[in-house]
């Protein structure tokens, strides 16, 4: 089967596992490693959120960058984003990061890839 192709029940392809719902507890971010890309997904008080793991300024990775409330910053130059919109909210970036549906499914934390 291609990559991307859909049967039917395209459910089962659009959602994509990351990690437990405990490992994401514990740790407060989690990474999944895709073929052309990465999104880290958020847990911030419970409240779930997955963003592409790229900073739009440069290409640095934001996971493990600090955060504060919905706020993180990128760790290379400083950048700062929404974790719930994706929205730019300090320069040198200016172009907002691409978000994700996030679910809870069976324990695992899975994000939405369209
Ligand atoms: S790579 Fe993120 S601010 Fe430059």
């Amino acid at each position: 089967m291609r990559l991307g192709y859909r049967q039917g029940c395209s459910d089962m392809v659009k959602w994509h596992p990351v990690c437990s719902i405990e490992a994401l507890q514990s740790d407060g971010y989690a990474v999944l490693e895709l073929a052309t890309t990465a999104i880290a997904v958020f847990d911030i008080q419970g409240d779930l959120y997955a963003v592409e793991d790229v900073c739009t300024h440069d290409g640095g990775e934001l996971a493990g960058g600090p955060i504060e409330g919905h706020t993180i910053t990128c760790p290379r130059h400083g950048a700062r984003f929404d974790l719930q919109t994706g929205q730019v909210l300090a320069p040198p970036a200016c172009i907002p990061l691409r978000t994700f549906p996030v679910r809870i499914q069976g324990g695992y934390v899975e994000v939405e890839i369209g």
